[in-house]
């Protein structure tokens, strides 16, 4: 079993991510946690409230950051609709929120489990880390791993250079990617090869019932504004990418990096620099020899489609029998 904080900002892909992590039995989901992202904190903490009541998800949700920590937030209404779930059918919320806030849900879980059994799993931007790192630093030494969806080392998808949640909040992202744990970065690259393929949309049609109609119509909304967006045949359940890698490592392939985020270029704010091999120009400085890089970072680099999509799969099937 992996025990898992999801923290996110529903969101098409969020919400997949959620039903996978509740329908794997080897994954041990000890909340949701909510920051503004795709919408703003009200709409995405509704949405991640409305997919659990309406499924039975029975887990901690906590409320979080409202907004970046220093720049102003932009939502992604143009991708996720004006609800941040725009599409299905969802019931009003029913279940209550957790009473803290994202942040000391985080440190309470991972400060009350035993060193090294927590897993962060951010798919919003990062803002909720950074502000634990920053109220708790002993959670860093703590958490087991951490995967994030985000950045890319190809190209991004809000500019040339950024991906969305890392464009979001580049201050929050640095400091995750700065912080002295094990960091997992699944990035465009990676998530641009989990399509939901007419052939995964038949399969989740073949399990019936209402879980797999919702999934379908997530599909039918976001794959209508990821082709008009960015011409996608098939829309990119990126989310769900980090919880099928804590199911099963072997999902994708990875590569060690130093990753830094660039936060003061004019057009390149947001960008993940990838670094694969220790570039000179990277810790070339006249007056220090001292490197400045690290390859910590493990860069999701090849998926397997076929796992992926089992994944996906076996989940709604294990939540429409259970
Ligand atoms: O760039 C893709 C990411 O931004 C995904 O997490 C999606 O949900 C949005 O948050
Ligand atoms: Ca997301």
């Amino acid at each position: 079993m992996e025990k898992i904080i999801l923290d996110c900002d529903p969101g098409h892909d969020d919400a997949i991510a959620i039903l996978l992590a509740a329908g794997n039995p080897t994954i041990d989901l000890l909340g949701i946690t909510t920051v503004a992202g795709n919408q703003t904190i009200e709409k995405v903490t509704r949405n991640a409230l409305a997919v659990c009541a309406a499924y039975g998800i029975e887990v901690p949700v906590a409320r979080g950051a409202e907004r970046p920590l220093v720049i102003p937030q932009m939502v992604a209404d143009f991708v996720h609709g004006e609800t941040g779930l725009d599409g299905p059918d969802l019931p009003p919320a029913t279940f209550e929120l957790d009473r803290r806030h994202a942040v000391d849900f985080i440190i309470d879980t991972v400060m009350s489990h035993e060193p090294k059994t927590v897993n962060l799993v951010p798919t919003g931007p990062f803002t909720n880390i950074a502000l634990a790192i920053r109220k708790e630093p002993r959670i860093v030494e703590r958490v087991k791993s951490v995967t994030v969806m985000g950045g890319a080392h190809t190209r991004g998808n809000i500019t040339p250079g950024a991906e969305f949640n890392i464009y979001v909040d580049p201050e929050a992202a640095e400091a995750v990617f700065r912080a002295d744990w094990d960091v997992t970065m699944v990035g465009l690259d990676l998530t641009h090869q989990a399509l939901a393929t007419s052939e995964l949309q038949d399969r989740v049609r073949a399990v019936g019932g209402p879980i797999s109609k919702f999934v379908l119509d997530l599909w039918a909304f976001i794959g209508s504004t990821y082709e008009s967006n960015w011409e996608f045949a098939a829309p990119p359940v990126h989310d769900a990418c980090c919880v099928a890698a804590l199911i099963d490592p072997a999902v994708f392939t990875v590569a060690k990096a130093d990753v830094r985020v660039e936060l003061h270029g004019e057009w390149t704010k947001g960008m993940t620099v990838v670094n694969f091999q220790d570039a000179p120009g990277m810790h070339h400085d006249a007056g220090s020899a001292a490197k400045q890089t690290d390859f910590r970072t493990n860069v999701a680099m090849t998926l397997e489609w076929p796992r992926f999509a089992d994944q996906i799969v076996d989940a709604l099937t294990y939540l429409t029998e259970k």
